[in-house]
């Protein structure tokens, strides 16, 4: 993840802090008022925009989630933490541990500034289980001339069954920023390493060469020793460098993962993440192991028509092999939509979004998610209905569970597709303009449908989950957005209307599926049994001040939609990081 500097703001964010304390001495902490300007808007500090049960610490920054892996019966979860504020900065590597990827239990700073090479800063890294069960960290240090450097950890003792101390070996850096085109301030976030046929252990390593984005190639016979390859594992020309690469294997159609190390199977396919313009994108490809590179299905020139892991909030994601249960899993960063000084006054930042299990479609050309089976432990009070018909206009009002907590899964199915509207491909490049343009009260054909969450009794603040139904020539294509334009009366928060699409046999599928979780100040939410993926923050003022907010199905498409099926629960808190051991 990148550096920042916004050491420049914070002085000034600390007196802002300061004078705001003036307007918010008098309270409980809940109903207070911090602007002037609109007294009806209460403070953004109050603690009902903390998360249940989604992964953060219990104050500070966080951004990208490191290292993870399941070791001897726990799951770590390392993370990128300012010990000393909420703005980033100070970075070392906090730690939890979990059994299950819902509860966690909060350790000790596993990586903290103290040698030459990571003075300025513990970046972003990756866990690797060498053949053997050594276990070995390797990260990115910002040395004394801030260069960025390749850095190994290892578990001081490996039976501890927490893992909490981590040594620096000797000879830190193990690998520096040195060789033809590399720029030593862009050179970053190694992957977990994986075993080549002749033997050699590799890792990929985020860099620009020479203009080029690319994810640049290392070889080591010891995991400590490492020599560039002349060629990277795939780079191109995006003028950006790219950040977080994550590099795996998969098997068109299995929901089951694949360790990268172990022999890969006949007919799998590899998959090249990065993080750039603020999302999180990825190729499907070959590894061409004669070669030592990736090679792309296909190679799209814009990059705006890349695919994305998620089209929301959603960046710097690591994903590693769940031995335990045999799957692949995916952690990824969502930061506050709210302003740096409201998360001075607030006194924490960012989340992890919900651990997802990933897994290549049946057609080899796209990724697709779902929450972890493990996140349903919290369900409570099932509520459910069958057969609702939803005409032009209507708003069905989803009852009896929490709608500050929940879980719903609902099925769209369409009852007359043949007034669909026409797909235009030139919506393809920018998908958020076309969910502001063609927004839930626009009607269409057929959609938009969807849900409404955290909505005030007036609907002054909702946000909207939905869906549009479009012709292509052979085919339909889905249209999902998250509309955050109306989720929040508070001034100065970021709130787009997020959207992707994706393709659907309409025929063969007839049901179109919306899940979507949620918790507080996050909207994450999977389409089409997890094709597109949207995260969201958003800050409603009724979640602080009436304690409560409204959920509903609606249709705003001249076809009428039937709900064969709608379910949803509550959930209850999770214990995230309340306990240090
Ligand atoms: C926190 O800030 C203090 C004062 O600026 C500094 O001395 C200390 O090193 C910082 N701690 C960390 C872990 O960055
Ligand atoms: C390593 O951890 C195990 C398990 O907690 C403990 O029994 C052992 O004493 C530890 N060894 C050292 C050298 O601390
Ligand atoms: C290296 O990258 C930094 C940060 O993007 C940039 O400011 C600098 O100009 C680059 N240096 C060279 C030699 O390209
Ligand atoms: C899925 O892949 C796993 C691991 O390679 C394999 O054991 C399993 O048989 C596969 N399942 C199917 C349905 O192909
Ligand atoms: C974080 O939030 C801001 C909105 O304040 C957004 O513009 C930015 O790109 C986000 N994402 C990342 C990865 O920083
Ligand atoms: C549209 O679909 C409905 C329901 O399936 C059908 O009754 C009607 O005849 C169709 N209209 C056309 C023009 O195909
Ligand atoms: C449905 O459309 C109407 C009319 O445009 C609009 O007032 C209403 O807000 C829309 N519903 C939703 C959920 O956006």
């Amino acid at each position: 993840m990148a550096p920042m500097s916004q050491a420049w703001a914070f002085s000034f964010l600390l007196l802002l802090a300061l004078f705001s304390s003036f307007l918010i001495c008098s309270s409980n902490g809940e109903r207070v008022f911090l602007y002037p300007q609109s007294p009806k808007v209460s403070s953004i500090v109050s603690k009902r925009y903390r998360t249940a049960y989604h992964f953060q610490p219990p104050k500070n920054w966080i951004n990208d989630p490191n290292g993870p892996m399941y070791y001897n019966g726990f799951y770590h979860e390392f993370y990128q933490y300012n010990p000393n504020g909420s703005l980033w900065g100070n970075i070392v590597w906090g730690h939890s541990v979990s059994t299950d990827l819902v509860n966690w239990i909060r350790l000790e700073a596993a990586i903290e500034r103290d040698t030459p090479s990571d003075i300025n800063g513990c970046w972003t890294g990756s866990a690797t289980i060498l053949t053997g069960g050594q276990l070995v960290i390797i990260y990115t240090g910002a040395d004394t001339e801030k260069r960025q450097v390749q850095n190994i950890v290892l578990p001081k003792n490996q039976s501890d069954p927490y893992l909490r101390e981590w040594i620096k070996v000797g000879d830190n850096p193990v690998i520096e920023p040195v060789g033809p085109g590399l720029n030593s301030s862009q050179f970053r976030d190694p992957t977990t390493g994986w075993i080549g046929p002749d033997g050699l252990w590799r890792i990929a390593v985020g860099a620009e060469l020479n203009g080029y984005s690319a994810a640049l190639l290392y070889k080591s016979k010891d995991f400590l020793t490492w020599t560039r390859v002349d060629h990277p594992l795939y780079s191109s020309k995006t003028f950006s460098m790219w950040e977080c690469p994550d590099f795996f294997a998969v098997l068109p159609g299995n929901k089951s993962g694949l360790d990268l190390s172990a022999a890969i199977p006949n007919g799998a396919k590899h998959v090249l993440k990065m993080s750039l313009d603020s999302c999180d994108k990825y190729m499907i490809g070959v590894y061409d192991l004669k070669l030592d590179t990736f090679v792309p299905d296909t190679v799209l020139e814009d990059r705006r028509l890349w695919l994305r892991i998620d089209y929301g909030n959603y960046y710097a994601s690591k994903s590693f092999f769940d031995s335990k249960k045999g799957r692949r899993i995916i952690w990824g960063w969502t930061n506050e939509t709210d302003s740096s000084s409201d998360d001075v006054a607030k006194g924490w930042a960012g989340i992890h979004a919900i651990p997802r299990t990933i897994w290549l479609g049946g057609d080899g050309k796209q990724l697709l998610q779902w929450p972890v089976q493990e996140i349903e432990s919290l369900h409570t009070g099932e509520i459910s209905h069958q057969g609702i018909e939803l005409k032009k206009g209507d708003l069905f009002e989803i009852k009896g569970t929490d709608t500050l907590q929940a879980d719903v899964e609902i099925d769209f199915e369409l009852t007359s597709n043949n007034n669909t509207d026409p797909f235009d491909p030139s919506w393809l490049l920018d998908t958020e303009k076309h969910c502001r343009e063609a927004d839930a009260s626009v009607h269409g054909g057929v959609g938009p449908f969807g849900l409404v969450v955290l909505a005030s009794d007036n609907m002054e603040e909702h946000t909207t989950v939905h869906f549009r139904v479009y012709k292509s020539q052979h085919k339909y294509m889905i249209l999902m957005c998250s509309d955050l334009r109306r989720s929040s009366l508070r001034p100065g928060l970021y709130t787009p209307a997020y959207g992707g699409f994706f393709e659907f046999d309409l025929e063969k599928e007839k049901k179109i599926s919306l899940r979507t979780l949620i918790d507080r100040s996050a909207v994450e939410s999977f389409g089409g049994g997890g094709r597109v993926c949207i995260m969201a923050r958003v800050y409603p003022v009724a979640l602080v001040d009436d304690g409560g907010a409204r959920m509903y199905a609606f249709n705003n498409g001249s076809s009428t939609v039937r709900v064969p099926q709608l379910r949803a629960w509550s959930m209850t808190r999770a214990q995230v990081n309340v306990n240090k051991v």
